[in-house]
């Protein structure tokens, strides 16, 4: 089989390729509205030849759209040795089942009912609607699916939901191939689910829609070879993302995933809204990101120990911003780029420097009225919550501590608070930082009313620059 030689390092595949018509949603309602005749198939004997695991059927013509094929086979039995009676069914006879020439405009009935099918390949069918119904019974062991060629408009949720046992999903045919080429019309699937199939681990798909949801799999690599807006694939081991139209996306979710770069998302500029959160190997954004229109951006538990500055730039509408539960120490707010539509801006779960951290909410976060969250209260945290944020007293590693600032530095300067094991000495060196912080803790609230008159500006930071604070850098 062509999947198996294109990977063979895994054992099979499922290869979907769905292909669309415009949406149809009239026809969608005109199927409800029909009353559907059903049609049974008692028999595979006229359409069907078995070789060893293989049944191979064709002819098959169900072309009507009030016309459901329901596949009624009598279930063989056999007697077994101690002579009780018992189904075929039991004994592991799962098999490949082939529809080749045939027409099915609904995805037929009961077909998992009677036969234990592992693979099914009903590609070029002609099925436009499908139904989660029929994988609810017996569907539990199929493992490659093969639609590719069809003309699917809707997959509902849970399509998949009860062939639990799917190993991997392939939606297109082959890398490149566009399934819609010769269609004129402008196709668009409105809603793809493929969510809570626990086997899946691959998805190649080649769909233009608006909504794919793919979440709760075991999905670790996924390619998007079609145009989606709205993507979520939470809860899955994703670690790689490949997407080579991603200029249509506007919402992407990638929460609690095995992300480590997010390099080929480089051309996202509609992009409105992404949540990467809980994907701790993420680390650094792509460089030269331009998304003009990102207005959210959650970064939660991702790795991150310094803000992306860079990437942020490009973001001018951004609105709410969520860089909690990182290792982040501190934030140069000068180099922080004017986001002028920031409304949140979550910062708790850090590492925060105390010194970085005043910054970031006097200049930043209250001085423009951004709301934030608080850490939880621990009453054992050796450092200090700066409203409500958790925080330590941190000399700047990188300078120099210049011993001619001030009396203050000198002195934590000569026991550093990271090399020092003691941890009375420890203490007792938090207790002079703050006894020093609460010093200046009066003429930095003086040094904000000042910034407040624009006309005494650059005198408050020519005192500043005179003090300890110069460890800091500060500048608006
Ligand atoms: C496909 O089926 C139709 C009728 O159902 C038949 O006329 C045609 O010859 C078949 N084609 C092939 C290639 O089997
Ligand atoms: C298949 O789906 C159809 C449409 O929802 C439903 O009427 C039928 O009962 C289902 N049958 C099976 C066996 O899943
Ligand atoms: C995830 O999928 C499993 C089945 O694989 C299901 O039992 C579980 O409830 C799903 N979790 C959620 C949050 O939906
Ligand atoms: C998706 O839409 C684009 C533009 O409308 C079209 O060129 C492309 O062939 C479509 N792809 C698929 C897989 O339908
Ligand atoms: C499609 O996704 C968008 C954005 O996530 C969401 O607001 C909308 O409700 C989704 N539509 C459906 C039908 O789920
Ligand atoms: C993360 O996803 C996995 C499935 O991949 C799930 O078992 C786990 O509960 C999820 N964790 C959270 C916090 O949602
Ligand atoms: C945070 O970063 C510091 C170095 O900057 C490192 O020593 C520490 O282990 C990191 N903590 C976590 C939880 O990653
Ligand atoms: C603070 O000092 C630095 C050099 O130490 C200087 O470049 C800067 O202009 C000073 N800032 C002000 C506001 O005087």
């Amino acid at each position: 089989m062509y999947v198996r030689n294109c990977l063979p390092f895994l054992w099979s595949c499922l290869l979907i390729s769905l292909r669309a018509t415009a949406s149809g949603d009239e026809d969608a309602d005109a199927d409800v509205d029909t009353p559907s005749r059903i049609v049974l198939v008692s028999s595979l004997e006229d359409h069907c030849q078995t070789e060893g695991k293989v049944t191979s059927c064709r002819g098959f013509e169900f072309a009507g759209e009030d016309e459901k094929a329901t596949f009624d086979l009598p279930t063989e039995v056999r007697i077994a040795e101690d002579g009780t009676t018992y189904e075929v069914g039991d004994e592991e006879h799962s098999r490949t089942l082939i529809f080749e020439n045939c027409t099915f405009t609904n995805f037929p009935l009961r077909l998992f009912y009677t036969l234990e099918v592992s693979e099914l390949d009903m590609r070029g069918c002609g099925i436009r609607f499908i139904y989660w119904e029929n994988f609810s019974i017996g569907a539990d062991k199929l493992v490659i699916l093969l639609l590719s060629d069809n003309q699917i408009e809707v997959l509902p949720t849970k399509t998949f939901r009860g062939a639990g046992n799917l190993e991997f999903l392939f939606l297109n045919r082959e890398v490149g191939e566009y399934a819609f080429r010769s269609q004129g019309r402008h196709h668009q699937m409105q809603y793809v689910d493929l969510s809570h199939n626990p086997e899946l681990v691959v998805l190649l798909l080649n769909i233009n829609a608006t909504n794919l949801t793919v979440r709760n799999c075991s999905l670790d690599r996924v390619n998007l070879y079609g145009s989606v807006t709205n993507v979520d694939l939470s809860d899955n081991r994703v670690r790689e993302l490949y997407f080579p139209a991603s200029e249509a996306l506007e919402h992407l979710v990638l929460r609690n995933n095995s992300l480590i770069q997010l390099a080929s998302l480089s051309r996202v500029p509609r992009l409105r809204h992404l949540d990467v959160a809980d994907n701790p190997r993420l680390g650094q954004l792509p460089e030269g990101w331009r998304t003009p229109h990102l207005e959210m951006l959650v970064l939660r538990n991702t790795g991150q120990v310094e803000l992306p500055l860079e990437a942020l730039q490009g973001m001018q509408n951004l609105q709410k911003l969520d860089i909690s539960g990182n290792n982040l120490t501190e934030i140069d707010p000068s180099a922080f780029p004017t986001l002028t539509q920031l409304t949140h801006f979550y910062i708790h779960g850090n590492n925060w420097n105390c010194f970085s951290l005043r910054n970031i909410m006097d200049v930043l976060i209250r001085a423009n009225g951004i709301a934030y969250t608080v850490d939880n209260y621990d009453p054992d945290f050796p450092g200090e919550y700066f409203h409500g944020i958790a925080c330590m007293y941190r000399l700047p590693e990188k300078e120099g501590v210049d011993s001619s600032s001030s009396e203050i530095s000198a002195s934590v300067e000569s026991s550093p608070i990271t090399s020092n094991s003691d941890s009375r000495e420890v203490d007792k060196l938090r207790e002079e930082l703050r006894a020093v912080v609460k010093h200046f803790e009066s003429k930095f609230d003086l040094m904000f009313n000042k910034l407040a008159q624009m006309n005494e500006q650059i005198q408050a930071f020519e005192v500043l620059n005179k003090t300890v604070w110069s460890q800091v850098t500060l500048s608006v």
